[in-house]
């Protein structure tokens, strides 16, 4: 502990106090069952994540609702009472073994490759994904559909299935919701000057790209007042790994203290080498939340190197860090830090050909 001060020095997200600045980052595993209830096995796995160490850990990301939000096949859901009960016996056991949960809300939007419950995508404009279906979340490598511009009573229905999903995620017993607002999916759609080429007030200037995360998170806010509401952003997408925010520094400077003042208790950015600067600045995306606001921000991105991750902190460029990769490689990251052990290393096979649960359990059985 005496090695990395920041990294095990207690901190608080909103209304959660952890005892330390490490999460698990979200990770997708497409392992729940097909209409979206969690299974057994992703209790187990989650619950090595509760046995870690971690401060905390956020969900992989849960679609909201029975309709276009559903990204990838298997993914789990908190969008009806069954899903919700599966993840209420889940949460408890986290809870039981002392562990802060908060679920991550997610609407795919375009990047939709597994629905169980219709067909079809929405997007903020009828525009096809860069990139191709994911592979690895069980997709088939070809085209994404193309999606149909979503009408403007659809958007506020959409942001009501978000505020249910939240007040079941809260009835589930997570400690808060964290919304996707990041990595390409709906929200981040809006965001992007080329998915979104709407002439209302949802496209155009930065303002109104950014009017869908604030209607959500304000709605929120109102609907739970006292729960912990978090936001994540990203420049970069699950299919397209380039895209940087048109206004560099100037859109940050407006970005991060508008989701503040929308009523998000913390920022967590995503990104993929989290401590490196950017837009020509002397800090990271996560560096320049933390800038711009007075929230707690969450670093990411190839911060397993616990040296790093210690700096990350030290040097203000975020006050937690949220660990992808190196968690799914070793779910006892942070005692292990903590004690002066090493840590296995992540290998792409842990998550190839599939980022499923069965996939890892079997590389880790080849591999122990
Ligand atoms: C298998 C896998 C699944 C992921 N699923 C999600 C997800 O559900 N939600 C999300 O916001 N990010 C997801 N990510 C991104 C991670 O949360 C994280 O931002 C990224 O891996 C970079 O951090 P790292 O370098 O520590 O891995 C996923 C990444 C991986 C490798």
């Amino acid at each position: 502990m005496a090695q990395f001060p920041q990294l095990f020095s207690p901190g608080r997200l909103g209304r959660i106090p952890l005892s330390n600045r490490c999460l698990v980052s979200s990770l997708t595993r497409a392992s729940a069952t097909e209409s979206g209830l969690v299974t057994e096995q992703m209790k187990q796995y989650y619950l090595e994540f509760a046995a870690g160490g971690w401060g905390g850990v956020l969900s992989e990301a849960i679609y909201i609702d029975e309709k276009y939000s559903q990204g990838y096949s298997f993914q789990p859901g908190l969008a009806n009472v069954s899903q919700t009960e599966h993840w209420a016996g889940l949460v408890e056991a986290m809870h039981a073994a002392g562990a802060k949960f908060i679920a991550q809300l997610f609407h795919g939007g375009a990047v939709n490759q597994g629905n169980f419950w219709v067909s079809g995508s929405i997007a903020p404009s009828a525009i096809v994904p860069k990139g191709v279906q994911i592979s690895r979340y069980r997709g088939n490598n070809g085209p994404f559909q193309m999606p149909q511009e979503i009408s403007r009573d659809e958007i506020f229905e959409v942001i009501e299935s978000y505020v249910k999903a939240a007040q079941n995620a809260k009835a589930a017993g997570f400690d808060g919701v964290e919304l996707h607002g990041a990595n390409g999916y709906l929200p981040d759609q809006f965001l992007t000057s080329y998915t979104n080429q709407r002439t209302d007030e949802f496209g155009g200037s930065l303002k109104n790209r950014l009017r869908f995360h604030i209607l959500i998170l304000e709605t929120l806010r109102k609907a739970l007042p006292d729960f912990t509401i978090g936001v994540r952003i990203s420049q970069t997408k699950v299919n397209d790994l380039e895209y940087q925010w048109p206004g560099g520094d100037e859109d940050a400077k407006v970005i991060f203290p508008t989701l503040e003042k929308a009523g998000a208790d913390y920022i967590h950015v995503a990104a993929h080498l989290g401590v490196t600067p950017v837009f020509g600045t002397d800090r990271s995306l996560s560096g320049l939340a933390k800038r711009y606001t007075s929230l707690p921000v969450i670093a990411n991105g190839k911060l397993h190197e616990p040296a790093l991750a210690e700096q990350a902190i030290a040097i203000g460029e975020g006050d937690f860090c949220s660990i992808g990769k190196g968690a799914l490689a070793d779910p006892d990251w942070p005692n292990k830090v903590r004690s002066g052990q090493s840590t296995r290393s992540f290998v792409p096979d842990m998550i190839s050909p599939y980022a499923t649960l069965d996939n890892y359990y079997d590389w880790r059985s080849q591999h122990s």
